[in-house]
């Protein structure tokens, strides 16, 4: 059944409006020709206001994304133009925003004439976060409202905020706190009417926007530090141009720039990586086997094994409500676990980053003990023990036995068969991995994992889960590693190899900061302790997952026999005499001794090399998660990397990347790269058949 785009009608002289195209009343094609309609049949009716309101959950979430790069069909007007339809209109129109008005949607509530908002409204010009600008008047007529100052931090930062500072920064008229919002904003167009008001278009005003002079000086001063926030990124410093244009005192001239901004972003690499994440966030979150019956909400769980990261994943659930009981079976580790957790909150509270009374709600929701039979009511227990099989079998054996029926049995390791690990339940199908990314507190990445015999359910239940702790779940499949920590490890050996024939840390970890990583893999794995990864390497031979006839990275052994294990030590790929990493001599004749004993002759490696090198090796690995399905799609590997690894966001990820270079040339770029380093580079047979049937992306 076709529905209005726009509802429309007119009563007691006052025209009401409502935005109709959920979920998020997005300003698509079919929108933007109703309102102009409407525009023309009120310019032709008898009514004294207008009043524009979004059905549903919110007002609007702006342009709708999914029509970016798609031709629209002839004829359809463009945003800036139905809003200027709405400004132009000779009665006093009221945008009335409830929910959210974001982007687009708040650039039209700033060309209608008032805004009326409910309390808690969310407003914002999110558009930098998706590498583009506002692109409907948001940089002309905002510091017209608001002054340039507000508006940088809205535009450039794009910084949300709620009803009551847009009401205190003049951007919202009145903030109705009735329950009955419509009512409130009918009420306030009528008493407009009473009043006289008449139209009041934004685009004419002028008494906010600071003298051009001023605007300038203020857009120079803060464009090096939107420059050093911007990492990479180049829509927060267009977003500054577009508002230095709206300085000029001429309107339409300032449009005509900004909307030029806006589309040179909007079809470029940083835009379309920053959407390709967008929905591939959202994306990750659909399960196909889910039931349709949304699952029932976690209110109590368990965590197994107190340490560091039984410590963070009780935090995270007691901070979403979660009543907690953390097991650990020795009671000196158990005490040591709660002194930890509540030193850690202190040390929040003493920053100033949480209050006492945050601090204390959140430990009455943690209580520990050293009996397992205390997880009897438990809707979801997470083991979070030992990185041993035995040790795990034992637990989930006990649990089986404890825990109600249908509770969920999860488990954070990051290199076990999950497969092994459910078969000592009777529940195999109630049984997944939840792998947190450490701290479990600050990473947003939540990997659950999928055995053979896991339900749709259960994982529903832990992508529920993620989403109400703040994190962004995405399901994969039972493999060494998994998806993100598998991929992971071809960088890092990449990084020891290139060691190995003539770089130096620095050298590897300064290439990849440049191409957007916060840290380089080395620096990395100096916080993390190399000692952990030298265990994952045992792990891996051991469970046959190294081609023993393949090239080893025995330098990263070699630092490790030395007991050189990174920070903790005060030593590892860099010394840290001062806290600091700082090149270290002895490492680098340790590296130099490494290349002797295997016969390498060292040579200069260029940062290009680097970065192709490690990039190719990561491209290559999750196309053969794809193949093997261990990963469900291109953008499911794209967000872990994003979120569990620092993958810089304006390049979209490793499989956005390979889409980008197109099959054919990631195919004989690897094949060149085999050629000369050997089997880490031999074609994933997806990448091979997808070039050889003349594809150029990894999926349809
Ligand atoms: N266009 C199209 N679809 C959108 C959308 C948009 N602007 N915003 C959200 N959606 C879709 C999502 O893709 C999702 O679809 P799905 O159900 O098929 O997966 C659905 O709406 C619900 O979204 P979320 O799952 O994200 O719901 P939440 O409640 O968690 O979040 C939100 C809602 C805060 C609005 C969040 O979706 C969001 O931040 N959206 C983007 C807002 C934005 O960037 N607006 C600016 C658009 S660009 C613009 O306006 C240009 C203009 O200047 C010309």
């Amino acid at each position: 059944m076709m529905r209005d785009s726009v509802i429309f009608k007119i009563e007691n002289d006052i025209a009401v409006l409502r935005l109709c195209n959920p979920p998020v009343n997005a300003l698509g094609a079919s929108v933007r020709k109703a309102l102009i309609e409407a525009a023309k049949a009120i310019s032709g009716a008898d009514v004294k206001a207008v009043v524009l309101f979004g059905y549903g959950r919110c007002f609007s979430a702006g342009a709708d994304i999914s029509e970016f790069g798609i031709e629209p069909p002839a004829g359809t007007p463009t945003l800036p133009e139905t809003i200027a339809a709405i400004e132009d209109l000779k009665v006093p129109v009221v945008a009335a925003l409830h929910g959210f008005a974001f982007g687009g949607a708040l650039e039209l509530a700033v060309g209608a004439h008032y805004r009326i908002a409910a309390a808690g409204t969310k407003l914002g010009l999110p558009e930098v976060d998706i590498g583009i600008i506002p692109g409907a008047g948001g940089t002309q007529r905002l510091p017209r409202l608001i002054g340039m100052k507000a508006a940088v931090d809205m535009v450039a930062n794009g910084t949300r905020i709620d009803a009551a500072r847009g009401h205190d920064l003049g951007l919202i008229d009145e903030v109705s706190e009735t329950d009955s919002f419509e009512a409130a904003a009918i009420a306030y167009a009528m008493h407009l009417v009473a009043e006289g008001a008449g139209p009041r278009p934004t685009s004419k005003r002028e008494d906010r926007l600071e003298s051009a002079s001023e605007a300038m000086a203020l857009l120079d001063e803060i464009r090096t530090s939107i420059a050093k926030k911007a990492k990479g990124r180049v829509a927060p410093l267009r977003a500054l141009d577009a508002l230095a244009a709206a300085t000029g005192g001429d309107f339409a001239a300032g449009m005509a720039t900004e909307r030029a901004i806006f589309l040179e972003l909007r079809d470029g690499t940083e835009a379309r990586a920053m959407r390709h994440l967008f929905k591939a966030e959202r994306a990750a979150q659909k399960i196909d086997d889910a039931p349709t019956e949304p699952p029932a909400e976690i209110h109590k769980a368990g965590v197994v094994g107190f340490g560091t990261m039984g410590q963070g994943i009780a935090l995270v659930l007691a901070r979403a409500g979660v009543q907690v009981t953390a097991v650990e079976i020795d009671p000196a580790r158990l005490e040591a676990g709660l002194a930890s957790l509540k030193k850690g909150l202190q040390d929040r509270v003493d920053r100033g980053r949480m209050s006492p009374q945050q601090m204390q709600a959140e430990l009455d929701l943690i209580n520990g003990t050293t009996a397992m039979s205390g997880l009897a009511e438990a809707d979801l227990v997470i083991e979070a023990a030992l990185e041993n099989m035995d040790v795990k079998t034992d637990i989930f054996r006990s649990l089986d036995g404890i825990c109600k029926p249908g509770a969920i049995l999860a488990t954070n390791t990051s290199s076990l068969d999950l497969d092994t690990i459910a078969a000592a339940t009777t529940r195999p199908d109630n049984v997944a991995g939840a792998h947190f990314f450490a701290p479990a507190q600050v990473m947003k990445l939540l990997e659950i994992v999928r055995g053979s015999a896991t339900s749709g359910a259960t994982a529903a239940a832990l992508m529920a889960l993620a989403k109400r702790i703040g994190k962004v779940g995405v399901v994969v499949g039972n493999a060494f590693g998994f998806v993100g920590n598998r991929m992971y490890h071809r960088y890092t050996w990449q990084a020891y190899f290139l060691l190995q024939e003539g770089a130096l840390p620095s050298d590897v970890d300064a290439a990849m900061q440049d191409f957007g990583f916060p840290l380089g893999c080395l620096a990395v794995g100096d916080i993390s302790g190399l000692d952990v990864a030298w265990q994952v390497r045992k792990a891996q031979r051991a469970a046959g997952d190294v081609d023993p006839d393949a090239p080893y990275p025995v330098v990263a052994d070699r630092i490790c026999e030395k007991g050189w294990f990174g920070r903790k030590t005060g030593r590892g790929w860099y010394s840290y005499a001062d806290g600091k990493p700082a090149a270290d001599a002895e490492v680098a004749a340790l590296i130099e001794a490494v290349s002797a004993e295997l016969g390498i002759e060292r040579r200069a490696i260029s940062a290009d090399e680097i970065r192709e090198r490690c990039l190719f090796a990561l491209i290559n690995e999750g196309a053969r998660l794809l193949g093997t399905g261990i990963a469900v799609r291109p953008g499911d590997i794209d967000v872990v990397w994003r979120y569990g690894y620092g993958f810089p966001l304006w390049r979209g990820g490793p499989m956005f990347m390979a889409d980008e270079i197109g099959m054919q040339d990631v195919l004989a770029t690897l094949q060149r790269l085999e050629a000369a380093y050997g089997p880490a580079f031999t074609p994933a047979p997806l990448i091979a058949a997808r070039a050889a049937a003349g594809k150029t992306t990894l999926v349809d």
